[in-house]
């Protein structure tokens, strides 16, 4: 079952220079950076992740209807864009962090872990403690690839098909080995310019406490280049769910933040553009920006918001950054389904809890284990030191709310960074984590914040946790 991978681009430049110079300045804090893509892309029929209705899921759910990937899904029945897998490898000195994002609805840990084993296998330096997986949260990528049994009944990413994990592992591992293998002395900045009105808050209807332009519109951006200036990589940082396509698109895409990546290769001059998520639990691609799709008409706003940010930033070869990680185990959920938490749920939604809570009148709180849902979430910070200024990267292992993104940055500054990029579906997917105010309210984020309403305060603490071990 030797899985069929078609490697598309590796390394920018020449490899690593060798002379003794080299070697010497290596001792002397050398920041060393590559890049790498690869192409993921799942044979045809792949479940597509993201919806739990629609099109998407077979006509008499739950009973299952297969085909050669999917049981309690239809089968996709094309490709608009492929599945992109990209990793940025970083070392100085003996300090090394793999950044891998790829186009898909969440970042699951088994499926992190197998791509670690894989990329050892062939040969990398790759750790559990290294390497973060950045899900764009693209409601149109490929399922079938989660052990979690709550995402794949609900059916938001089917059951799992391990040869399709397995195909996906290793092309992880692959961008993780080539990257590290195309790695040059770098140099690096970080910015973050505001980026309104391409994306509203969803909850405003709901929420008394939220408007539509309660929004996140921190752009983040990460410039590496190497020492003769040409680009190696572009990272964007930015709170927008992948949701342009609904659920009865069947064919595979990565939705407006690919659109965004295509349209920044097609322009040139940014290296392998890579995106990462943030606090996007509340936040949707405005109407306008989806429009035109797939040549989404706010993709153009976004890549100028991106050019013009890597423009202003003046990358530095005396740039240093530092890695922390830690599991931090949540316990089985507090998934409380008693009916008044559902007083306004349509049937169809999230789990179909509503329906199922009318047939069997729910009135329990469901403490569901690992294999339902991942409960032992990894948080990763790497700190980026750029001309005096510092800069911290936070993992989240799900969909933040915007209030609980504001929160992480507020204690980011608390604990002495200058600024916060928040990466969200990072790791792990476990959710949505709805602040209590909002967890109060109800509403479908509400409903699928699993460990009650202290869920973001858990998710809160882990990330200034992890932050405060890059700080000293
Ligand atoms: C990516 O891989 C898929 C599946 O193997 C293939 O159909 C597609 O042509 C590839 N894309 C490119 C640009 O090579
Ligand atoms: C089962 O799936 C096949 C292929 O997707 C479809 O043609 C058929 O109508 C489905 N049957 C039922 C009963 O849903
Ligand atoms: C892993 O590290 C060792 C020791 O620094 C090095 O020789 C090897 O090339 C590295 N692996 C890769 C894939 O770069
Ligand atoms: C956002 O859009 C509104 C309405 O189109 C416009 O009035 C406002 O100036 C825009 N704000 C920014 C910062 O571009
Ligand atoms: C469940 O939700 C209801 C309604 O919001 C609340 O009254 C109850 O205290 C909650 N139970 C738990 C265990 O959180
Ligand atoms: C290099 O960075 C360090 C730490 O940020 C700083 O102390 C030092 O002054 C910088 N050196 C140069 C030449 O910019
Ligand atoms: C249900 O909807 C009503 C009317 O829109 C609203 O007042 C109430 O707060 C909602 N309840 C929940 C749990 O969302």
């Amino acid at each position: 079952m030797a899985p069929r991978l078609v490697v598309v681009a590796v390394l920018l430049l020449a490899a690593p220079l060798c002379s003794l110079a080299q070697a010497v300045k290596d001792d002397d804090n050398t920041l060393y950076a590559g890049v790498a893509h690869v192409n993921a892309t799942l044979p045809l029929g792949v479940p597509l992740a993201g919806y739990n209705h629609g099109d998407r899921r077979v006509p008499y759910w739950p009973i299952p209807n297969n085909t050669a990937y999917t049981t309690f899904m239809t089968p996709s029945v094309g490709v608009m864009d492929d599945t992109n897998v990209r990793c940025l490898a970083l070392r100085q000195g003996n300090t090394r962090a793999f950044i891998v994002t790829a186009d898909a609805i969440g970042a699951d840990g088994t499926l992190r872990k197998l791509a670690v084993v894989e990329a050892q296998r062939m040969g990398s330096n790759a750790t559990l403690e290294t390497v973060t997986l950045h899900a764009s949260h693209s409601h149109s990528g490929p399922g079938a690839v989660s052990p979690s049994f709550l995402w794949a009944m609900a059916p938001a990413t089917d059951l799992l098909v391990p040869e399709l994990q397995f195909q996906l592992a290793v092309s992880i591992g692959q961008a993780i080995v080539m990257a590290e293998k195309a790695m040059v002395p770098a140099s690096l900045g970080v910015d973050i310019s505001l980026l309104p009105n391409v994306t509203v808050n969803r909850r405003a209807k709901i929420s008394p406490y939220l408007q539509p332009d309660s929004i996140d519109p921190n752009l983040g951006v990460i410039r590496v280049d190497d020492l003769k200036g040409n680009p190696l990589a572009t990272i964007w940082n930015f709170a927008i769910h992948g949701t342009c396509f609904g659920p009865d698109n069947m064919k595979v895409s990565s939705d407006i933040m690919g659109g965004v990546n295509n349209l920044l290769v097609k322009n040139g001059g940014v290296g392998v553009t890579m995106f990462i998520n943030a606090d996007a639990g509340d936040i949707d691609p405005a109407p306008q920006t989806c429009q035109g799709k797939p040549n989404y008409n706010g993709a153009p706003t976004i890549a100028n918001a991106i050019i013009k940010t890597r423009k202003a930033i003046k990358p530095s070869a005396n740039a240093t950054f530092r890695i922390a990680s830690e599991v931090v185990p949540f316990g089985p959920t507090n998934l409380n389904v008693t009916l008044q938490r559902f007083e306004n749920c349509t049937s169809g939604g999230p789990l179909d809890i509503c329906t199922l809570c009318e047939v069997i009148h729910c009135d329990l709180n469901l403490h569901l284990g690992s294999s339902w849902i991942e409960n032992a979430p990894r948080f990763t910070a790497i700190r980026f030191d750029v001309d005096g200024s510092k800069t911290l990267m936070v993992t989240m292992p799900g969909e933040p709310l915007s209030e609980l993104g504001t929160e992480v940055r507020i204690d980011g500054v608390g604990l002495g960074f200058d600024r916060v990029l928040l990466a969200g579906y990072s790791n792990n997917h476990m959710g949505y984590f709805a602040t209590p105010d909002e967890y109060d309210i109800g509403g479908y984020e509400s409903q699928l914040t699993f460990w009650g309403i202290d869920t973001s305060k858990k998710v809160r603490d882990a990330c200034r946790n992890i932050g405060a071990k890059v700080i000293n």
